[in-house]
This record gives C-alpha cells, sequence and structure tokens, in this order.
C-alpha cells in the first residue's frame, strides 16, 4: 500500500469512527434479535421475546362467500431488550407490507414466525408501532387433540376461537398468554351481515359501498386466545348486569329464539358469580350462540363467550362465566398452569348446582373420584399440548379445590375464591402462585394436600 492510499485509508477509518461515535451519541444502540418463543413448557414456539404488548388497533375486511380476509394490524410495544429484530405469530395469510416506527421494516417468513426488522435498532425500554398488511383465506389449525380452532368458516359466515393457538390465523401477535393486551377492533362486512366480538361495540356505519363496519374496544387487558369474531345473521339482545354492565348477546338465526331465555339469565347468573368470585372483572358482558355444524365446544372469550346452539346450556353458560374471573382476569402464566381455568370453571358448575338443585359439590366430588379417566395425570401437570382438555385438568382440577374446602373450611375457602382473582386481577399466575397465596389465607402449610391432589400421580385410597 503506498503512502497515500495509506493515508486515506486511514482518514476514512477516522471518518468512520466518527460517524459510528456520532451514532452512539445519537442514542442508537446495536441491538439483539427477540427469541422465537417463549418456552412454553407444551408450546415452546408460542410468543415471542424482546417486547411487551400494550395494544393492538386490528381492522379487518371479509368477505363470506370467497373467504378472503384483508387485515391491518397496528401493535404498540414496549421493547424489552435491545432488539435488532423480532417475531410475530402468524399461520398463513400473506403479508403485504410491514413498518416499525413508521418506516419500512424488512420481514420474513418460516413457519407460523414472522420475522420483522426495523430500520434502526429498538433500545429497551422503547415504545413502538408495528404495522402488518396481510390478506389471503385463513385455514384454521388442528390441535393435538383433533378439534379444530383459529378462524372457522360457518354455513353463515365464521367464528374465530383461539385457545391456545388459533388467534395467529386471523392476526398476527404475540400468541402467548403471558402477554396481555387491549384492543380495539374494525370489522367490514358486506350489507346483511352482522359482526360481533369482544367488548363494547363503540360504532356502526356504513360505507359509501354498502358495507356494514362495526368497531369493538376491549379496555381490559386480554390474552390473545380470548379475542373472537363472529360473522353471520345474528340476533341481539341487550341487558344491564351488576347495575351497569352493559349485555350484549347475540344468536344466529335459526338458533336465535331457543336460546332467547337462557341469554337472558346472564345478568342473574353474574351477579350470583360476583358473590362467590367478587367485582366482575370486565366493562362487558354477554354471549354468542352460533349455529350447530362448525364450532365444536364453547370458548370463554372475554367479555362474551361463544357456545355452539347444541352446548348453549345453563351448566356451560356458568362454566364460560366463571371463566372470565378464572382464566380471563386471572390468566395463566403458561399452559401448563391450565387448571387455574378449567379446575376452577369446573368447581363453578358444582357450587351453581349446590345452590339451585340441591346437588351438593360432594356429590360431584365423589362422582369425578370414581372414574378413572380423571386420574391419567395430575392436573398441575399435563403431560403433552394434546392433554391440554383432558378430563383430569376439569375434573380433577375441581376435586383439587373441593380438597381445599374441605381442608380449610367454608369460610377460609370463600376468602380464597374471592381474594385470588382480586391479587392477580387483570395479570397471570402461576400454580406455584396459587398454592402460596392459598397457605396465606389459611394461615398454614397445605404440602400435603398439594402432593396427593395436585401434584400426585397415584389416585389415594380414600377420597
Ligand atoms: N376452554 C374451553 C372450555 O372451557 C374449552 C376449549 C377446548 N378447546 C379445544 N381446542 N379442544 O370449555
Ligand atoms: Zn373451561
Amino acid at each position: 500500500m503506498s503512502q497515500r492510499s495509506r493515508t486515506a485509508v486511514l482518514a476514512l477509518t477516522a471518518a468512520l469512527a466518527l460517524l459510528a461515535g456520532g451514532c452512539a451519541e445519537a442514542g442508537g444502540v446495536r441491538g439483539t434479535p427477540g427469541s422465537a418463543g417463549l418456552r412454553d413448557p407444551l408450546f415452546p414456539k408460542l410468543g415471542n421475546g424482546g417486547y411487551d404488548v400494550g395494544h393492538y388497533g386490528l381492522t379487518l375486511a371479509y368477505d363470506p362467500a370467497s373467504g378472503r380476509l384483508d387485515g391491518t394490524a397496528e401493535i404498540t410495544a414496549r421493547a424489552t431488550q435491545d432488539l435488532s429484530a423480532f417475531n410475530l405469530d402468524l399461520a398463513g395469510l400473506t403479508v403485504r407490507g410491514a413498518t416499525v416506527g413508521g418506516a419500512p421494516a424488512a420481514y420474513n417468513r418460516a413457519g407460523n414466525e414472522l420475522t420483522l426488522r426495523p430500520h434502526k435498532d429498538l433500545p429497551e425500554g422503547k415504545q413502538f408501532r408495528v404495522t402488518v398488511t396481510y390478506s389471503g383465506v385463513p385455514e384454521p389449525l388442528t390441535d393435538a387433540d383433533g378439534s379444530k380452532e383459529g378462524w372457522l368458516r360457518t354455513a353463515g359466515g365464521a367464528v374465530a376461537v383461539g385457545e391456545p393457538a388459533g388467534s395467529m390465523t386471523w392476526f398476527p401477535g404475540n400468541h402467548h398468554p403471558s402477554d396481555k393486551a387491549a384492543y380495539d377492533l374494525t370489522l367490514t362486512l358486506p350489507a346483511g351481515l352482522d359482526g360481533l366480538s369482544n367488548g363494547v361495540r363503540t360504532a356502526r356505519r356504513t360505507e359509501a359501498d354498502g358495507r356494514v363496519t362495526t368497531v369493538w374496544h376491549t379496555a381490559e387487558p386480554m390474552a390473545s386466545y380470548l379475542a373472537t369474531v363472529a360473522i353471520g345473521r345474528y340476533e341481539t339482545g341487550t341487558a344491564t348486569a351488576l347495575g351497569s354492565v352493559p349485555v350484549l348477546t347475540a344468536a344466529e338465526s335459526p338458533a336465535a329464539a331457543g336460546s332467547a331465555a337462557l341469554r337472558g339469565e346472564i345478568p342473574g347468573i353474574l351477579a350470583r358469580q360476583v358473590k362467590s368470585f367478587g367485582p366482575y372483572p370486565f366493562s362487558a358482558a354477554g354471549a354468542v350462540v352460533t349455529q350447530d355444524g362448525t364450532l365444536g365446544y364453547a370458548l370463554e372469550t372475554q367479555t362474551r363467550p361463544v357456545f355452539p346452539a347444541s352446548s348453549f346450556d345453563r351448566t356451560t353458560l356458568v362454566h364460560e362465566q366463571a371463566h372470565q374471573w378464572f382464566g380471563n382476569s386471572v390468566t395463566p402464566a403458561t399452559w401448563r398452569d391450565i387448571w387455574l381455568n378449567e379446575g376452577f370453571a369446573t368447581y363453578a358448575e358444582w357450587l351453581y348446582t349446590e345452590e339451585y338443585e340441591h346437588v351438593p359439590a360432594r356429590t360431584h366430588f365423589a362422582r369425578a373420584f370414581a372414574q378413572d379417566a380423571n386420574w391419567a395425570f395430575p392436573p398441575a401437570a399435563p403431560p403433552a399440548a394434546g392433554n391440554l382438555f383432558d378430563p383430569p385438568v376439569y375434573q380433577r382440577g375441581a376435586m383439587v379445590l373441593h380438597k381445599l374446602r374441605e381442608t380449610v373450611g367454608d369460610r377460609v375457602f370463600g376468602e380464597i375464591l374471592r381474594g385470588w382473582p382480586a391479587k392477580y386481577r387483570h395479570a397471570n399466575a402461576t400454580t406455584d402462585d396459587f398454592t402460596t397465596y392459598a397457605e396465606s389465607v389459611a394461615g398454614r402449610d397445605l404440602d400435603a394436600l398439594w402432593q396427593v391432589w395436585l401434584y400426585g400421580d397415584e389416585k389415594p385410597d380414600r377420597p
């Protein structure tokens, strides 16, 4: 290298160093990619690391005739590390474009992971806005237990259910229950069709082209598996619960008429549950009853659970409403903690029949104790993804609560049932959080109880 070119190189190096230094002074950071999953014990790839979502703004247009969905997801999040890239979960559909902080972002897809690379790295703590525009015909997921979830096409339109992973079939997001957020959803449909979703309907308007748009607001934090949309010809009913909570129910014609009476019982059921579980955690309530033929189960979608017409019965309604406290407000930290949802919602059924049908909880307990299927695994440890909704989670989960009630007595048990949703209101909790909390209220160690009923592999000799 000649003296002259050496001088040039040195000058260039100095200039680059200056540039780099200048950049650092301007607050630039060099981040690393957020993780592509949150290592859930049963669903390791669900969710993503490096950020925390505060709000989803979803703008959707759906055409039932073609099945085509056009969406824009506007996600407001905060970086929890210096980030060079991060993922959203999205299954199927075609991404048309993405921005981060208002500037176009590079994106890349692999399986159900959508990776976004902002043009400038994001410093830890920074709040940022992501937009993803996408379209396509959503494909439902088939779960390990054979059931279908996600965006399901029905004879009359569609219904979207997302436990545990189906919400990624209709919007990109951080699809793990540990990242809860507020939502605003705008849904545009051909004239003549109704759209329902979670929360409160804040607007309804007819577009210039005749399509109809409704806007839905979910103020309280919601895990993405609890987001829903129902599209079809629905008959709606309104009421007020608990003095001030607006109740909006909807039933798809022609199932509508037959469900009206039970839909009318929602305020009464909630009034009863408030006494057992404490204040209702949300600013809206209701139910959506869809025609049979597509959805195979009811789901406790936030504020407004959905039911296939054939499972819209009082017991199931009580169960799904109880989930508003247990699951929706107090949300499991991981999917392994699912008994905190299903065990409690099942126990809510037992409490209901105790009060209204003169069947004491102990009768349900004895029946559940006798059934072999309930002893396949301990409720605190479903062995695999396909066992998430198996009998031990529901029935043996409820048995744990009944044993707790027998051990600490009705008064302390009642305090625990009300105090638990108060302490973890709109938050996430683990099984350990529950045992610790119950012991603190009871003022004693309950290890023997947990070892046998919550964690034990063997069925005890006596109930
Ligand atoms: N959480 C629902 C309930 O309590 C059950 C959801 C079943 N989902 C499924 N994919 N099998 O009734
Ligand atoms: Zn349930």
